[in-house]
């Protein structure tokens, strides 16, 4: 019997420093898609993923809530609504979970570092940088962008300390050659980044131990330091594997990892330190590393400082986590940024889910309880010439179908399509094109839509003497283009797929990754079961309104009885500042927005001629007509955002508190005098 096929492949492991949001969620939801996709495949996957927990980050949060740090990352590890909670309900298949605090992990790091000690490729020196906390990275000076970290924009410190420093310089040569002259990263345009800005500037010896503080794994050989963060980090691909430990016996059989999913500001740590590493420990390097784009919110990136994350147990909570799972990978090319919004989510959910492929499987089953009880008639299924046609159309995916016969131009174009679905899926999947993998699939959704217009059942239906064998036919072929789509779907929605095989009737062996490439699978006499509306249609204003009113709870619940937004530490520098537009406006018309119970809007003259338009969430505590003539404060250069399906342009600034235990807000109201338009400075 020929091998199983192996596959490796990893997300990065998270930092439990805060509840994570959809941003993560994308990463996880994409390398389980991939991973489920390779099982589908006949491989033997091994899918990882897990929690980074050390570093001074994590200590000094823990110091703040005034738990011990292991407290710290075990909440929110393993306690409710966590990381662990939260893959359990976003249907993650991993197959395991790798914690940095895992005795295992710890000796084998210590174990790992030792080696590379013993190697000569770390020696003991004086650090004397930049550190910046919040992304655990060591900078020189020359590396800062306008004197700040060059990954996340913030202030980092002087550091100057006794430590441990990896020959990372010894190894540009050879990192330079894997990257310019091998596949090793993807796509391609992360790796002229990566040489023009770290290699070819010259890589300099990476400082990998600390003295200042304490919660890291100790270098066993000089306990008064802790193992970088990053070292510790990348070495959980090998260590979960059984790599310097006895917990696990993995390594031999998964390593090197197939792919390594990481965004795109950890390419560096992944493309450059972590096969430099590897090099170090004589150890087989991995064999990609695609470094994916960020889920963006209003054109920025989600952190909670900035307040603007998204939380991913609202919207699986409403939405069902098929359909957030898809959304994620359907509107969004895995290697660029995309900009989250939750009318795209909605939107995405009624056309692609509810309306064509919900559509497609209750009309489908209904049409076939109706008019055949629910079991299709003998002779039904695919006949000789168009199981023919389909191997053809297989074998070749650029192949067109065509036939002769009663309605056989649709129904070739049909079978053509379906039978080389699969081909071109795959062609997509592996090249981690989940976007691609998925319009291909709804291509052939829509030409199945199409197909049911075309031969209008509903008129043949009306003599069945005549055309009931047609019916039938016509009917089988809907069926068996929703298996082969619902097979290749599995691995984006596994419950809703399984939902559509068993409702068609599709038997376990019509079910495989074989068989979605053999069009007349399935039985010429199957018996559909019907079953629920997969995706009902959402009402878009109604479910904004909920989220909106979700997200708001969760702010309130997240700030228990303070009276004041607390003080954000985060510092803005003075050219960022300057860039913000504010500008006194006039309120020259102002109503409530219909089926909302926050928003008015404004129509407002800012100075310019042209109305400007701004939704705020303020009916709470304002009458339309107590503002009309008013002259109030906006920020009028932040990027448009559409709110119950309007456009704002803006943002009216308020002063918010609590007054007796309740939210309270009052718009800021300026002097009649100031002109519209007149800029705030
Ligand atoms: N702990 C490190 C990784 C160590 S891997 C050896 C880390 N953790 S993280 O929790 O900050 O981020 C984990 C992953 O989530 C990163 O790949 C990061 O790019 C990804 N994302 C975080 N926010 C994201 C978006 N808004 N959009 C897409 N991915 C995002 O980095």
């Amino acid at each position: 019997m020929e091998a199983k096929k192996r596959f490796y492949i990893t997300t990065p492991i998270y930092y439990p420093s805060d509840k994570l949001h959809i941003g993560h969620t994308y990463c996880t939801v994409a390398t389980d898609a991939m991973a489920r996709y390779k099982r589908l495949t006949g491989c033997e996957v091994m899918f990882l993923t897990g929690t980074d927990e050390h570093g001074q980050k994590i200590e000094d949060k823990a110091r703040e809530a005034g738990i011990t740090p292991q407290q710290f990352v075990d909440n929110i590890v393993t306690g409710d609504r966590g990381i662990l909670d939260l893959w359990k309900l976003m249907n993650i298949s991993n197959d395991r979970f790798i914690r940095t605090t895992d005795a295992y992990h710890v000796t084998a790091i210590q174990k790992i570092f030792r080696k590379m000690y013993d190697n000569g490729d770390i020696y003991k020196g004086t650090y004397k940088g930049k550190y910046c906390k919040p992304c655990e990275s060591f900078w020189t000076e020359s590396q800062l962008v306008d004197g700040k970290c060059p990954d996340c924009g913030r202030e980092v410190q002087d550091a100057e300390e006794e430590a441990y420093f990896f020959r990372l310089s010894k190894y540009a040569d050879k990192v330079q050659h894997l990257l310019e002259d091998t596949d090793f990263l993807e796509p391609r345009s992360r790796v002229n980044e990566m040489v023009n800005n770290f290699i070819k500037p010259g890589l300099e010896d990476l400082c990998v131990s600390r003295t200042s503080f304490t919660w890291g794994i100790p270098v066993d050989f000089d306990p008064g330091h802790v193992v970088y963060v990053w070292v510790d980090a990348l070495s959980n691909y090998i260590t979960a594997l059984g790599y310097g430990n006895d917990q696990y016996h993995d390594y031999e059989t998964f390593w090197p990892a197939d792919v390594h999913f990481v965004g795109k500001e950890i390419v560096r740590f992944h493309s450059i330190i972590w096969p430099a590493m590897l090099m170090s420990l004589g150890e087989p390097l991995p064999k990609k590393v695609f470094g994916h784009g960020w889920l963006l919110l209003d054109g920025g990136k989600m952190s909670k400082s900035k307040g603007n994350v998204v939380d991913p147990y609202i919207l699986a909570e409403m939405f069902g986590v098929d359909a957030l799972r898809f959304f994620l990978l359907r509107t969004f090319p895995f290697g660029s940024d995309g900009n989250f919004s939750n009318e795209a989510l909605i939107q995405t959910i009624n056309v692609d889910l509810a309306n064509d492929l919900g559509n497609l499987l209750s009309r489908t089953v209904s049409m076939v309880g109706k008019y055949f009880g629910g079991t299709l008639p003998q002779g039904s299924g695919a006949s000789q010439a168009e199981q023919a046609l389909a191997a053809a159309v297989a074998g070749n995916a650029d192949a067109s179908g065509s036939l002769s016969g009663e309605g056989c131009q649709f129904d070739g174009e049909l079978i053509g399509l379906a039978a080389g679905l699969r081909s071109r899926y795959e062609d997509a999947m592996e090249h981690f094109a989940f976007q691609n993998a998925l319009t291909e699939i709804f291509k052939v959704i829509g030409r199945a839509n199409k197909y049911i217009d075309e031969n209008a059942p509903w008129v043949l239906a009306k003599d069945m003497e005549a055309n009931g064998s047609r019916l039938a036919h016509v009917m089988y072929n809907l069926l068996e283009t929703l298996r082969i789509c619902a097979i290749l779907l599995t691995p984006f929605i596994p419950t809703s797929a399984a939902e559509v095989l068993r409702q068609i009737g599709a038997c376990e062996a019509c079910s495989t990754w074989e068989s979605a490439a053999a069009w007349g699978s399935l039985s010429g006499t199957v018996t559909v079961q019907r079953g629920d509306n997969l995706f009902p249609r959402i009402d878009t204003d109604k479910a904004l309104e909920q989220l909106e009113a979700a997200a708001e709870a969760a702010r309130k619940a997240a700030l228990p009885g303070l009276g004041i937004e607390p003080q954000l530490e985060e510092k803005v520098d003075f050219d960022t500042f300057c860039k913000s537009d504010f500008r006194a406006v006039k309120v020259k018309a102002c109503e409530a927005v219909k089926k909302s119970a926050k928003l008015l809007k404004f129509t407002l003259d800012d100075g310019t001629g042209v109305d400007r338009q701004i939704l705020s969430g303020i009916a709470m505590w304002y009458k339309p007509e107590e503002l009309v003539g008013k002259t109030l404060m906006a920020i009028v250069n932040l990027p448009p955002r559409k709110m119950m399906g309007q456009e704002s342009q803006g943002m009216l600034i308020s002063a918010v508190h609590t007054e007796k235990g309740e939210e309270a807000l009052n718009l800021i109201m300026l002097d009649d005098k100031i002109p519209a338009g007149a800029k705030m400075c």
